[in-house]
């Protein structure tokens, strides 16, 4: 949450910098601001909303040599231009932005003698730095001794013109130097792309003081580090929305092609050979940690390793688990974090937590750069190339994928057969988008009219009903909940009512006719049924069905949810929501 840019060079025009926070916008789109600090003074523009609402206020041509910028999800103040970053000391000898949550600012704020200039807990680290007139990176290094909490710091100091003082703990922050010495700091290295090819990763409580041509590293000692670069990928190239109009519809028509990268990433590099037999007979249990739409990719994988491998599975949510008692993590336990960014912070949280009881972790993450990735025992990659929409859609199809690819080739390893999972994810992406968009696209026009809708599903269907529901609440603010088909009678029949939308998900041919009947009881209170399945469809003519073909049961929930995923968009869209920056959310969310 929130995205941070730091600049010092040659000079940049305020619109170009901000150009660069936008790649960010992803991070957080309550308010956005820029400080420039020249000769002395300070020069900051600030405004409430996403950062075209900044660009506006920016003056042509104005050029910065060392600003700061910043697009906010708030966590403490309401997001108006008061509490937008940048955030400056009473004098102004300090100015900065922040990622993240300083825990202990109450504490911190009764020691200061000046009152604080808004109400973040931001702005109590820009007056103690004032306060304790700092002037130096040691004595900036030091006041961090006593702030707790996260935070990827990017701060000015008024008497050091065109310099940069960068603090990172448990949020992330990267920076990078191009040929004229000119530095940028971000809070995602895709800011780098056209601006130099390697760039540096900030790890827990380290420092630097960058200048024109200069980064120094230090750690929380004060003492000087090196530190190894990183190259900037190809990965990064593609983070653009070309001829789609939301990100979110380009990342949907992305999966055949996403899958087919999983494919070749999990063949070429051969990903899956450490994952042998004698590795996974360790194990007594896998434990499966993610949120929100990583959770439902856990369940989802928590159910291929109990049916294709025969050992207790569970997932959890990332943020019960942290306050689990007494915790069930041991050196018997394979943890396997799923996450698409790497750095939501209670998935780091959980991931501490199961490391300090001694278990074994894999990190299933899309960012490999990520805080997750760089601390795991194993990296299993996930190859949907950036996602931007905060609404997954490619990252679920793809982590899916892998844990599907994962869960077989341990098989084909312990009980010697011979499952083609390539060939099994090769038809996934061959038929993934096999739809008719013009019948989801008169759905959604009905949908769009409803206060509220549910999904209902056994088993792996009802993971995916929750992973659909998750996407229309998100995008299309309506009200929806998914149910175990089964529970239908047990309490949420009391709100069917007449043209309620029931999506029905029924992929399990043993168990379908369970559903059906479930569906069909709500049906008769005025329930309006869409039906998902695989089974016979001729039973329901008359209704609205979307068939599938697909045998092999288990590779469902990658192809059902992608209409549904295709629903909520057009159901955004339709109701004037921007699908890629709904209301009150953020797509990396590094708080806790
Ligand atoms: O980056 P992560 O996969 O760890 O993010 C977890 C959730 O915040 C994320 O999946 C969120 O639920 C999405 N907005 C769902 O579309």
């Amino acid at each position: 949450m929130c995205g941070i840019v730091g600049y010092v060079g040659n000079g940049k025009t305020a619109k170009d910098v901000v150009k660069i926070l936008k790649k960010l916008e992803y991070r957080g789109y309550d308010s956005a601001g820029i400080t420039n600090l020249k000769g002395g003074e300070l020069e900051t523009y600030k405004a409430v909303g996403n950062i075209s609402n900044l660009e506006k206020k920016l003056p042509d041509g104005k050029v910065f040599n060392c600003a700061i910028a910043h697009t906010r999800w708030a966590t403490h103040g309401e997001p108006n231009e008061i509490n937008a970053h940048p955030h400056a000391s009473k004098n102004g000898d300090w100015v900065l932005v922040h990622n993240g949550i300083i825990e202990n600012y109450k504490e911190l704020k009764k020691g200061l003698k000046n009152a604080l200039k808004s109400e973040t807990d931001t702005c109590v680290v820009a007056e103690l730095l004032e306060e304790e007139e700092i002037r130096d990176i040691q004595g900036f290094i030091k006041v961090f001794q006593n702030v707790q909490g996260s935070y990827a710091i990017v701060a000015e100091n008024k008497f050091k013109e065109n310099e940069l003082f960068l603090a990172r703990r448990k949020s992330p922050l990267y920076i990078t130097m191009n040929d004229a010495g000119e530095i940028l700091v971000a809070s995602d290295p895709i800011c780098f792309v056209g601006f130099a090819k390697k760039y540096y990763i900030f790890k827990d409580m380290e420092f630097a003081d960058a200048k024109l041509g200069e980064i120094i590293f230090y750690n929380e000692k004060g003492e000087k580090i090196s530190k190894e670069e990183q190259l900037l990928g190809a990965e990064f190239s593609d983070a653009e929305k070309q001829e789609y109009p939301h990100f979110m519809i380009k990342e949907i028509m992305e999966q055949p092609e996403a899958l087919k990268r999983q494919i070749k990433m999990f063949r070429d590099s051969c990903v899956l050979d450490k994952f042998t037999k004698e590795f996974f007979e360790k194990f007594n249990k896998v434990e499966f940690i993610g949120c929100g739409t990583a959770y439902n990719a856990s369940l989802i994988g928590a159910r291929y390793i109990e049916s294709l491998l025969g050992v207790q599975a569970r997932a959890q949510m990332a943020s019960e688990f942290i306050y689990n008692e007494p915790v069930f993590a041991d050196e018997k336990s394979l943890f396997i974090f799923v996450s698409q960014s790497g750095e939501t912070a209670d998935t780091l949280r959980a991931f501490e937590i199961a490391k300090e009881h001694g278990a074994t972790c894999i990190a299933l993450t899309n960012v490999l750069y990520s805080s997750l990735a760089k601390m795991a025992d194993y990296v299993i990659p996930v190859c949907a190339g950036p996602e931007i929409a905060v609404a997954s859609t490619k990252a679920y199809v793809c982590q899916l994928s892998a844990l599907y690819m994962l869960s077989c080739s341990l098989r084909n390893k312990i009980y010697n057969e011979n499952i083609d999972y390539f060939g099994d994810i090769k038809r996934v992406a061959d038929n993934i988008l096999n739809f008719s968009f013009d019948k989801l696209d008169n759905l959604a026009d009905n949908i769009k009219t409803k206060m509220d809708a549910v999904f209902i599903g056994k088993d792996l269907d009802y993971v995916t009903a929750g992973e659909a529901s998750l996407k229309l609440k998100e995008v299309a603010y309506i009200n929806s909940s998914s149910y175990p088909s089964g529970e239908l009678k047990h309490g949420y029949l009391a709100l069917v009512e007449k043209g309620t939308p029931l999506i029905v998900l029924a992929n399990r041919k043993r168990i379908n006719q369970k559903t059906f009947n479930s569906a069909s009881e709500a049906e008769s209170r005025g329930a309006e049924e869409i039906i998902l399945t695989n089974d016979d469809t001729e039973k329901f003519s008359g209704k609205t069905v979307f068939h599938f073909s697909e045998e092999n049961e288990l590779l469902l929930p990658m192809l059902t949810i992608a209409p549904l995923q295709y629903i909520a968009y057009r159901t955004s869209v339709l109701k004037g929501i921007n699908p890629d920056q709904p209301r009150n959310l953020a797509k990396s969310v590094t708080v806790e």
